[in-house]
Formats: C-alpha cells, sequence, structure tokens
C-alpha cells in the first residue's frame, strides 16, 4: 500500500495532524502537497503538545522524511522559525526537503492579504492573513517566485521587480500604503539562501522513485474539500486544491500510482472564516461543542463556529476525492449529550435536497434536515476496540458510516496519540 493521500473532509481542523501522526511510524515520507501556514496542526504526543503550520506533521516521526512539495507556498522566515522552536525541543529535522518549484511568500504577498480583506469589508474571506492567496494569485499570473529563484540573484531581483511593478500601484493609488522596495525582498531573501539550499531538492523525482523502490509515501492534505479552490464554498475557500487531486499535482506524483484516500472527519462540523455552513449552531450546544472540542483556530487563534453532522457534506467529499476510509474524530466531545442531530438532507426553499447542492444561492439557503440520535454519558476516552464503545456511540458511528458514502475505519476518542479505535487497518 505505497501512495497514501491523507485529506480533511469538511472546513479543516479536523484532526489531520493527529491522524498522519497516528501512521507516521509505518511511512518513509510524508509530503505536504498543498497551501503554506495557514494550516494548524496540533499534535499531543504523551505530555508534549506540537503546533505545525508549514511543516508537515511527519516531522515528528524519527525516521520519516518530510517533504514540502511543489504545490506548497513556503514563507521561509516561518519555516525557520518553526525549524528553530523544533530544533529547541530536541527534535532531530534534518531530513527535510523542499521542492525547488514550491512558491515563495513575501512580505507583499502578507501585505496584499492584509489589505484586500481590509477593503471587502462585510464580505471578507476572514482568511488567516499569511499571504497565501496573493502568493498562489501570482502564481497563476505567473509572476511568482519560486524556492530556485532564491539561488540565482539575477532572476530573483528581475522576477522581484516584475512582481512589485503592479502591486506598488495597487498599494499606494487604491489602498494607501507605501511603495515596497524590491531591494528590500530581494535582501531578504537572499539572507536565507545558504540555510535553506541543503534542503532543496526535486522532490517529484525523489517520491516516484521511492515508490518504484517499494517504499511508503503519506500526502498530508492541509485544509479541506469543502476549503479547495475548485470544489469548496467558492470564494469562501483558500486559494489551493486540498482536494485529493491536489496530491498529484501538488508533488509530481501521478494519479495512478495512488492507492488509498483517507479522509478525515469530526463527528460534528467547525469551521473558520466567512462562508455558508447550514448546520451551524447559535445556541447552547453550539456553545457546548466549542469548549468540550477546544474549538479555537490553532492558526489564528479565533473561535471556530460549530455545528452538526452533515452527511450530506461527508457524502460529497467521499465522492470528489474518492475516499476509500473515513477517520471520524473527536466522538469523545459528543459525550455528555442526551441528543445529538445529524443533517441527513437540506431543505431548500420547500424542496428536500439529498445532495451538496452545486448552486452556491441554494447552499445559501440550506436549511438541514435532522434526523435525532441517542446520547451517551460513559467516558469513551479508554477505548482501545469498537465494542467497548457504549451502544449509543456505536449506533451513531454505524448510522453516520450509512450516510457517508466510505467506510469509517478509525474512531478519535481523544486527543492523544494512543486515544483511537481502529477498526480496519489505514494501511493494510
Ligand atoms: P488539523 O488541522 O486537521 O490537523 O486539526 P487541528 O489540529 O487544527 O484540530 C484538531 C484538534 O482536535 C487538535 O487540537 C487535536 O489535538 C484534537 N483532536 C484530534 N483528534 C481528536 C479526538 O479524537 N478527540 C479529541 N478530543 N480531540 C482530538
Ligand atoms: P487546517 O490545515 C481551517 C480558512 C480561513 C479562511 C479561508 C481562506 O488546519 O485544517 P487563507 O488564509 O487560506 O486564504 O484563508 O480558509 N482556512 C482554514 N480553516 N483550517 C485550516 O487549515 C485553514 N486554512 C485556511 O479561515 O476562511
Ligand atoms: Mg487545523
Amino acid at each position: 500500500m505505497p501512495a497514501v493521500v491523507l485529506i480533511g473532509a469538511q472546513w479543516g481542523d479536523e484532526g489531520k495532524g493527529k491522524a498522519t501522526d497516528l501512521l507516521g511510524s509505518r511511512v518513509d515520507y510524508v509530503v505536504k502537497f498543498n497551501g503554506g501556514n495557514n494550516a494548524g496542526h496540533t499534535v499531543v504526543i504523551g505530555n508534549e503538545k506540537y503546533a505545525l503550520h508549514l511543516l508537515p506533521s511527519g516531522i515528528l516521526t524519527p525516521g520519516v522524511t518530510p517533504v514540502i512539495a511543489n504545490g506548497v507556498v513556503v514563507d521561509v522566515e516561518v519555516l525557520f522559525h518553526e525549524l528553530n522552536a523544533l530544533l529547541a525541543r530536541g527534535l532531530d529535522v534534518s531530513k527535510l526537503l523542499i521542492s525547488a518549484n514550491a512558491h515563495v511568500i513575501t512580505q507583499y504577498h502578507r501585505t496584499m492579504d492584509k489589505v484586500t480583506e481590509r477593503f471587502l469589508g462585510r464580505r471578507n474571506i476572514g482568511t488567516t492573513g499569511r499571504g497565501i492567496g496573493p502568493a498562489y494569485a501570482d502564481k497563476i499570473n505567473r509572476v511568482g517566485i519560486r524556492i530556485q529563484d532564491i539561488f540565482d540573484e539575477n532572476i530573483l531581483r528581475q522576477k522581484v521587480e516584475g512582481a512589485l511593478d503592479q502591486k506598488n500601484h495597487l498599494l499606494v493609488k487604491v489602498y494607501n500604503r507605501r511603495a515596497i522596495a524590491a531591494s528590500e525582498i530581494v535582501n531578504e531573501l537572499l539572507g536565507y539562501a545558504e540555510r535553506l539550499r541543503p534542503m532543496v531538492a526535486d522532490t517529484g523525482l525523489i517520491l516516484n522513485q521511492a515508490l518504484d523502490a517499494g517504499k511508503t509515501v503519506l500526502f498530508e492534505g492541509g485544509q479541506a474539500t469543502m476549503l479547495d479552490v475548485d470544489h469548496g464554498t467558492y470564494p469562501f475557500v483558500t486559494s489551493s486544491n486540498a482536494t485529493s487531486g491536489g496530491a498529484a499535482t501538488g508533488s509530481g506524483v501521478a494519479p495512478n500510482r495512488f492507492d488509498r484516500v483517507i479522509g478525515i472527519v469530526k463527528a460534528y462540523t467547525t469551521r473558520v472564516g466567512s462562508g455558508p455552513f447550514p448546520t451551524e449552531l447559535f445556541d447552547e450546544w453550539g456553545e457546548f461543542l466549542r469548549a468540550n472540542g477546544f474549538e479555537f483556530g490553532t492558526t489564528t487563534g479565533r473561535p471556530r463556529r460549530c455545528g452538526w453532522y452533515d452527511a450530506p457534506i461527508a457524502r460529497y467529499s467521499a465522492r470528489v476525492n474518492g475516499i476509500t476510509d473515513f477517520v471520524l474524530t473527536k466522538l469523545d466531545v459528543l459525550t455528555g449529550l442526551e441528543k445529538i442531530q445529524v443533517c441527513v438532507a437540506y431543505d431548500i426553499d420547500g424542496v428536500r435536497v439529498d445532495e451538496v447542492p452545486v448552486n452556491q444561492t441554494d447552499f445559501h439557503h440550506a436549511v438541514p434536515i435532522y434526523q435525532e440520535f441517542p446520547g451517551w454519558t460513559e467516558d469513551i476516552t479508554g477505548a482501545t476496540s469498537f465494542d467497548e464503545l457504549p451502544k449509543n456511540a456505536r449506533d451513531y458511528v454505524l448510522a453516520v458510516e450509512a450516510m457517508s458514502g466510505s467506510r469509517i475505519s478509525a474512531i478519535g476518542v481523544g486527543p492523544g496519540r494512543d486515544a483511537i479505535v481502529v477498526r480496519h487497518d489505514l494501511l493494510g
């Protein structure tokens, strides 16, 4: 089972970091293929808690080669900060590889992210402000800076000047900000060259050779299906392909090499930032989920919007990604609820709709049709097998599985590395 993709099936923060860490000891490479330091993965190992943003979660596992592939946008300053923090905690980070073709997030991308959000006012996206959208926009506009450009001063200067040409007009004339000097950016990036050089590689070639040699490669998605720029709730999305297809374009490994797609899905739903969210709760139950699930962003600290499980979204994710196995996380957070609701379909302007509607306006109007399940009060955080879960918890999992378009192969019952119930081997 050599090439496995792991992606978020909702709006992010499903527990991808923990799931990647769980599989870490059995894989040789963990590849980040999309996004950048907008991601926030919390991994709890014993009494130690790690918050990763740009680095793949596999960096925490000795023996794993972590890879930042071509589909990622890299803020090099953030990269060095994160590496330093892990080094200070005694971790070996020397194996990290970065694609020469990955794009670079610079100061002007961060600035553009913030000023455009402010300009949008009430219509803002609620981005993480890390420069992700503007860096991907430059990539598509063919004025991006790639990691390899940092090692060629002439090319770098030309490209930065080209990229700033239009932006400075915008910054000064539209946004009333100061112009950014190309030399300032060039000098900053050149200053990173020496430390960066040994990490930079042809990662597409290395990953294909690793697969040829029978190694196991895990592709760890950032963000999630409903934040995907093509398949999510556009325009309230991130600027990359967070779905499984992104693993191919974002890494240089062809689609026919992937063997399995693992979808991470929470036992309820959360979302950070703006955009439609049919099952969102504004009452005490939403507050219950936020408090019990510690639903505050790993990257920005913002309280996450919380709501019930949405089965049409899980089915949509199963279809778009080709999910072979779900990991249902945070089941323990539902403990103590007398009744649990699951959205089984939507009422859209008086009509029952069973699937995620293609029309964005319809999705904004979608009112969930719920099925109610009885809750449980027993503490499940120590459960090690499915049979140990209370009957109502088992029934909830089985009902959700029947509605979600693929089997649930593992169930998260707590934040810790071992707090997971496995029903089917995720790599077997
Ligand atoms: P990611 O972005 O998908 O990697 O997820 P985050 O790390 O942003 O958010 C998931 C949070 O839930 C983290 O704080 C995890 O430690 C925590 N977590 C993961 N799985 C479980 C689980 O099964 N139960 C509980 N209670 N917490 C979990
Ligand atoms: P992980 O990997 C949850 C959201 C932002 C905003 C939108 C666009 O931890 O699941 P961006 O800065 O990417 O341009 O913001 O996407 N967003 C996330 N929400 N989890 C994430 O990552 C996210 N990364 C971006 O809140 O609504
Ligand atoms: Mg997160």
